[in-house]
């Protein structure tokens, strides 16, 4: 598949930094590739620490002028930046698609979805409040005000190639901070698009700036923005391993985190529950991006009493999903993203039924289609000892467990270092108290399997991470506060 774009130069090789395009100092580089046909899109710069040490002098460079723009100024230039991303939707998507796999549909989805952080922050930018404390002594006035963290890091993941570099990055900008970002080894592409937009839409040079690398260079170049004293923030999505390393290491320079990490997530269905809305819920939770996102149902309880009707309904589903390239506009299911991807999805398959899982519809790869295709899949009678329990498999894979009771399900829902998100549907308005409180996730879908918005706080607890994105939450994670005493006032 050839990338046809109107706007040929969105599709970016080199790093932008300080306003400007350019290579990486050493003048590597490495290969982008399709994940459909493993096909090379194109050679984009392969950073290192000098990379990234350009990126944090021109974002120290800015950053005064930046933070102090009124609040206004950055509202508009966030709003043109919005227009922009939504004006070039088509090429965004292309570009994606592209690089990740995902149908040219979600693609759109996703590009609407990113481009709504941009707006609400934008909005944001001009409710930044302080607030005068009541006198406690006469002759002083307190008051706490909230002023930009400083240059933030921003580093994501390949599975949401715009959505998660654009709510980390608007509300950075809203908040008067300047940004060095580095995408996923695997998606550079989108993120570099996104870059030109906003550079188009006028933000400033150095305010914004963006850069590719390998992963192992990438460890690198992220390793100098650890250690540099003048990055005060990191906000990251990606794995709770790495998530534990970005802690462990910025612990030098005390800068403050938000980690979006890995989810286990359950989804129970009660005895109680609308099979119909549940199976609706379940397939829009797990079957999203190809089962390949943080909040995906990873552990499916069904109770008793409706367990093989809830089967029956959901195979059915499930089994009739069309997976395809993501050009082919019946698409629902494209690729995975790379090798060690769908290897891993075959080994959690293979450990679950050879430990006893029923195979209801899928169960295999689809190596007739490309290297990097699977069947979406639906698993019964799943156990604890299987490795679908206990680790997120990232694939249009549902495994299905039986559980009689209430506090069973809770019981087996928290059972794991996790908690990002966590689902369950049930028609009894007091158990759906009950268990939204007792279950132990940042984010609760009660019958409803959709739960990301920018107008919400998404984030985890436990090994999920901390911090929040979206909502007014989200600003919070870069703004810090001050509180200024005055005295000789009476
Ligand atoms: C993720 O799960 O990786 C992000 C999901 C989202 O924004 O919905």
């Amino acid at each position: 598949m050839e990338l046809k774009l109107k706007r040929e130069e969105l599709l970016r090789r080199q790093n932008l930094i300080g306003g400007e395009w350019t290579d990486a100092v050493n003048g590597a580089h490495y290969s982008v590739a399709n994940p459909a046909t493993g096909g090379i899109i194109a050679e984009v710069a392969n950073s290192t620490k000098a990379d990234a040490r350009a990126a944090t002098d021109a974002a120290a460079k800015a950053a005064d002028a930046w933070r102090e723009r009124l609040p206004r100024e950055r509202a508009e230039i966030l709003k043109r930046w919005h227009a922009l991303i939504v004006a070039n939707t088509d090429d965004l998507a292309a570009i994606m698609s592209m690089e990740q796999g995902k149908p040219l549909a979600e693609a759109k989805g996703e590009v609407a979805y990113g481009a709504s952080y941009v707006a609400w922050f934008a909005d944001e930018a001009t409710r930044i409040y302080g607030d005068l404390i009541p006198q406690q002594q006469r002759g002083k006035q307190m008051r706490a005000i909230r002023e930009p963290m400083g240059i933030v890091a921003a580093i994501t993941p390949w599975n949401f190639p715009l959505a998660m570099i654009a709510r980390k990055i608007a509300p950075a900008l809203a908040a008067g901070c300047t940004v060095v970002g580095k995408p996923a080894e695997d998606t550079p592409l989108t993120a570099l698009a996104l870059a030109a937009l906003a550079q188009e839409a006028g933000v400033p040079p150095g305010v914004l700036n963006m850069l590719s690398a390998s992963r192992d260079q990438g460890i690198e170049a992220v390793g100098d923005w650890l250690a540099d004293d003048r990055v005060r923030k990191i906000t990251f999505t990606g794995s709770t391993a790495v998530g534990k390393y970005l802690a462990r290491e910025s612990a030098g320079t005390l800068k403050k985190l938000s980690l979006e990490l890995g989810g286990n997530a359950p989804f129970i269905v009660f005895d109680d529950a609308d099979l119909d809305a549940a199976v609706v819920g379940l397939m829009a939770a797990k079957f999203r991006n190809g089962g390949q996102t943080c909040v995906c149902p990873n552990r499916i309880y069904v109770q008793a009493g409706v367990f093989d009707k809830f089967a029956e309904l959901l195979a059915a589903r499930v089994g009739a999903l069309k997976v395809a390239p993501a050009t082919d506009p019946q698409a629902q299911i494209g690729p995975m993203i790379n090798a060690k991807a769908i290897d891993k999805i075959d080994r959690h398959v293979n450990d679950a039924v050879s430990k006893g899982a029923k195979v209801l519809t899928g169960g295999k790869r689809l190596t007739e289609m490309g290297p990097n295709y699977y069947a979406p899949t639906v698993l019964a009678h799943a156990t604890n000892e299987m490795l679908v329990t206990c680790e997120e498999t990232f694939g249009p894979v549902a495994p299905l467990y039986r559980f009689e009771s209430e506090e069973e399900a809770i019981r087996l829902s928290n059972d794991t270092p996790f908690g990002l998100a966590a689902y369950f549907y049930t028609q009894d308005m007091r158990r759906a108290e009950r268990v939204s409180r007792a279950l132990q996730a940042g984010v609760v879908g009660l019958n409803e399997g959709a739960v990301a918005s920018e107008a919400a706080p998404f984030g985890g607890v436990k090994e999920s991470g901390y911090g929040r994105e979206g909502s007014k939450y989200g600003l919070e994670d870069y703004l810090s506060i001050k509180y200024i005493c005055q005295g000789g006032l009476d």
